[in-house]
């Protein structure tokens, strides 16, 4: 059995990833290692019903004496660690949710629903570096993976809806306080049916521009309102976030040929699943079963939901997904531009197929 230290597990994906390997065994095939940046000596959890002593998170030497790490701690601990220990000759495999090494020529990002090939392909190659992608890309390619594996996508044109999950744990408890404080500013009008819309909004709207919200996270309320920009911004005019749709959809499909992904970024007020409008420009007109039935073979998670009124508010939504690891993908029509534009929507638990879910399969890929 491969000895396997875990890092950062105890945090938002960290805690999803080791819920998911309890579900699916995982222990069963590894001696696990729990490692922590200020807890080590005490005891360690006991998932999967293994006992240990936590670790110090930088001691190298303990960590180089492991055959796989895999590490939820964030893109610092990586920077701090990952040099240091590849160093030392430390010839293991590092799984990663961090964004710090994704784009580095010898790690892989995994995906192994969508590019189990190149996977297979890089461990033979000897590659030791696995890293989860972000979760928009991730997210649109288990709900759009058989459009790319058919090389049916001249182009995409993306908005997303994303959660406050993924900006962290803090940030879902900033939302949830503002929407709080929001609705606290109204209760009492709400519950009087004669009460004016126009002065609860009227409230409810100076109330977000008070500053009395708490913003540390977000910066600016979400409650009630979006943000149209994640991460940094470039000097091209995209935030990070927006580049990352162009450059990792290629590396995860490594495309021969650059695949065009562009769009806007936008948080929204849902908790943990990203959602995605897309306009598609296809390679060729196909029909719209056609289409359906390439989407819904490409893997076990995908589900097409039809272009239903119904359906798509009831199967389509953060509401309905969350927690789940079906990555549904509807609206599905062709747009008044030709019959080679296409319109998709998906929707994606962001901790799961989004973060941690890649991560448990590509150890399971290796344990
Ligand atoms: N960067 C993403 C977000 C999450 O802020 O929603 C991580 O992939």
């Amino acid at each position: 059995m491969k000895n396997v230290g875990f890092v950062g597990w105890r945090g938002m994906v960290g805690s999803v990833l080791m819920q998911r390997m309890v579900e699916e065994h995982d222990f069963d095939y590894i001696n696990p290692v729990f490692f922590s940046t200020s807890q080590a000596g005490q005891a360690a959890p006991t998932f999967g019903g293994k006992t240990g002593t936590l670790q110090s998170a930088d001691n190298i030497d303990a960590l180089k004496a492991l055959d796989i790490i895999v590490t939820c701690q964030g893109g610092d601990y990586t920077s701090e660690i990952y040099a240091k220990l590849r160093a030392t000759g430390w010839q293991g495999y590092w799984i990663d949710a961090a964004s710090t090494l994704r784009m580095a020529d010898d790690a892989i990002i995994v995906l192994d629903p969508v590019n189990k090939a190149n996977i297979d392909a890089a461990l033979d190659k000897g590659i030791k570096t696995f890293v989860g992608g972000n979760c928009t890309v991730s997210l649109m390619l288990m709900s759009l993976g058989g459009l790319f594996a058919e090389n049916l996508v001249d182009w995409v044109s993306v908005s997303t809806y994303q959660a406050a999950s993924g900006g962290g744990a803090r940030h879902m408890r900033e939302l949830l306080t503002q929407m709080g404080m929001l609705n606290a500013e109204v209760a009492k009008e709400l519950q009087n049916p004669h009460s004016s819309i126009l002065d609860i909004e009227r409230k409810v709207t100076q109330k977000m521009r008070d500053g009395s919200l708490p913003t540390d996270n977000f910066g600016v309320p979400l409650a009630g309102s979006l943000i149209p920009w994640i991460d940094k911004a470039l000097d091209n005019g995209q935030s990070k976030e927006e580049w990352k749709g162009q450059a990792e959809t290629n590396k995860i499909l490594g495309t021969s040929q650059i695949i065009p992904v562009d769009g806007l970024c936008i948080r929204i007020g849902a908790l943990r699943c990203h959602s995605q409008a897309f306009t598609i420009k296809l390679k060729k007109d196909i029909s719209i079963p056609e289409i359906e039935k390439l989407l819904a073979a490409h893997n076990d998670w995908v589900k097409v939901v039809p272009n239903d009124r119904q359906l798509s508010m009831k199967e389509l939504t953060p509401a309905a997904v969350t927690g789940t690891l079906t990555t549904p993908v509807g609206r599905l029509r062709k747009l008044n531009m030709g019959k080679d534009y296409l319109s998709a929507f998906t929707v994606g638990d962001q901790l799961l197929w989004g973060a941690a879910e890649p991560l448990r399969r590509m150890l399971r890929i290796l344990a």
